[in-house]
């Protein structure tokens, strides 16, 4: 979607057309548009600010506050290291930098060749396995740093066949 291409732009304006009769319709347009291409970048906003009357501002604001919203692309793999309370007196500080540094990248970015994002995230509720780490929404319980490089390879992997 890099630049908005005729397709991307006649999906966005049907997405917006679906939520017209809807009061505050922004949350809809917004989760429909970020399942459908995986982020929202700036040119996106400014078609549905174009096509909603919503100021950009207000779109802005929205998406940079949840951060189930993504202004950039997001890797195949998404790493979620919690760092709640319960995960990080269990070390889980350590696994995210294993994985900061085995990855070359900080939390809140993507691998160049667009396969890995690692995240930082919150609690996952799921503190009784502590430390947890979310996959692409799965959960991995009591990770330990030494197997994060076995994580990253079998994803590699995975993602070769
Ligand atoms: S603090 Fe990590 S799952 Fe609750």
């Amino acid at each position: 979607m890099a630049h908005l291409n005729d397709a991307a732009k006649a999906k966005i304006t049907e997405i917006c057309e679906r939520y017209t009769d809807e009061k505050t319709p922004l949350m809809m347009i917004l989760s429909d548009i970020q399942r459908e291409y995986g982020y929202i970048p700036l040119e996106v906003q400014e078609l549905v600010s174009e096509k909603t009357g919503i100021p950009v501002a207000e779109i802005y604001g929205v998406v940079t506050f949840y951060s189930f919203f993504s202004l950039k692309p997001k890797g195949k793999y998404i790493i979620g290291c919690c760092l709640g309370t319960a995960c990080y007196v269990k070390g889980a500080q350590a696994i995210i930098d294993r994985f900061s540094e085995l990855l070359s990248i900080r939390p809140g970015e993507t691998t160049e060749d667009g396969l890995f994002t690692l995240d930082a995230l919150r609690c996952l509720g799921a503190c009784g396995i502590a430390p947890a780490v979310s996959i692409n929404g799965k959960v991995h319980p009591k990770v330990t740093p030494d197997q994060v490089q076995e994580i990253i390879k079998k994803l590699r992997e995975e993602a070769a066949n």
